[in-house]
């Protein structure tokens, strides 16, 4: 057996992926994505993040859309703080590892397995009709895991058992071909540290059709803003406001909250008592100035698509060495080569 001795200099590998489907909001980047750009940033990991456009095709086939929304979801990324110096960011399409080790994991998987994943099984009790690379979901997923050897994949709680999956096929593979190729990672569950209201009060979401854009311009901003409800008893599904024992306009206040301290809020939303115009309006002001760098940045990028193109080609290329070596080795495991 050979054995590839790792440096003990070398940083735990870190990797992650985001699929290119939805429009993003303040939800979404309170929820989520600030914290997953801050583990990214901490130092601690080799970071290895793509946009998951293969596993996206399942759901979205349209080419335009696909193109759209994945330089979008790049352009987001990077606005709000990504570092492509510290992080190889590239497009899961880009490295043709990640199908090819799919599809040696598929010879060595059975139905029955995969027919036990969640998201299988859900799909199934809604007799829905599901495609093969729905079904096989989980397979592209651990072949996109265990390609860079992570130690750690920060996922949101329904992600779970994917990485169960990874680990269980790493066991499997390296027991077969009796090479210790794969190692086995480590699910790092994001807290969902906020839970954002939307403007009618339930939890912000897309398919509420309650969210504020996470790169809404100003105007978009007050539009969303002023339509927040106010009333006294707001959705009767709002839960989240309630929690934190906000101030009258509730929902208003628990939004400004993600943007400004208690203590700050206290005399503001003493000193304007009543007036909810005033408070909406102050939400605008604060809102627009807290996501005036990112919506630069973000309108930067937009402006000139080359830094975006050469983030991802240099991803491509970095992403496509380290994992064209895990392939060899793989290939000759199972010998055919
Ligand atoms: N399944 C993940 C999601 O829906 C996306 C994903 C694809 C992923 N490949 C991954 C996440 C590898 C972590 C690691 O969010």
């Amino acid at each position: 057996m050979i054995c590839y001795a790792k440096s003990m200099t070398q940083k735990p590998v870190l990797v992650s992926a985001i699929k290119p489907t939805g429009d993003l909001h303040i939800g979404n980047y309170f929820g989520a994505m600030r914290q997953f750009v801050e583990l990214a940033r901490e130092g601690k990991y080799r970071p290895f993040i793509f946009v998951a456009d293969y596993h996206a095709l399942n759901s979205m086939q349209d080419a335009d859309e696909m193109r759209r929304r994945t330089r979008e979801i790049v352009m987001a990324y990077l606005a709000i703080g990504l570092d492509p110096a510290e992080v190889t960011f590239f497009k899961q399409s880009d490295v043709p590892a990640h199908t090819e080790l799919c599809w040696i994991f598929d010879t060595i998987t059975t139905m029955p397995y995969l027919m036990r994943a969640h998201a299988f099984k859900d799909a199934e009790a809604k007799n829905k009709e599901i495609n093969v690379g729905t079904f096989n979901y989980p397979m592209l997923m651990a072949a996109d895991i265990l390609l860079y050897d992570a130690a750690i994949v920060p996922v949101g709680q329904d992600q779970k058992q994917h990485i169960e999956i990874a680990r269980d096929i790493a066991e499997k593979f390296n027991r077969i071909f009796k090479e210790d190729i794969f190692s086995l990672p480590e699910p790092y569950i994001m807290p969902e540290v906020a839970t954002v209201p939307g403007i009618d009060g339930q939890k912000m979401s897309k398919s509420y059709g309650n969210v504020i854009p996470l790169f809404a311009s100003r105007d978009e901003l007050a539009k969303r803003v002023m339509s927040v409800v106010t009333d006294s008893g707001g959705h009767p599904m709002s839960t989240a406001a309630v929690d934190i024992g906000c101030p009258p306009p509730k929902n208003v206040y628990a939004i400004h909250a993600l943007v400004r301290s208690k203590e700050e809020l206290e005399t503001i939303y003493a000193e304007h008592a009543g007036n909810y115009k005033m408070l909406k309006e102050l939400l605008i002001e604060d809102l627009d100035s807290y996501f005036a760098s990112i919506r630069a940045k973000y309108d930067e990028l937009k402006n000139d698509f080359s830094i975006v193109d050469d983030v991802l080609a240099r991803g491509k290329q970095e992403a496509r060495t380290l994992s064209e070596a895990k392939m060899e080795r793989v290939r000759h495991a199972v010998g055919v080569v």
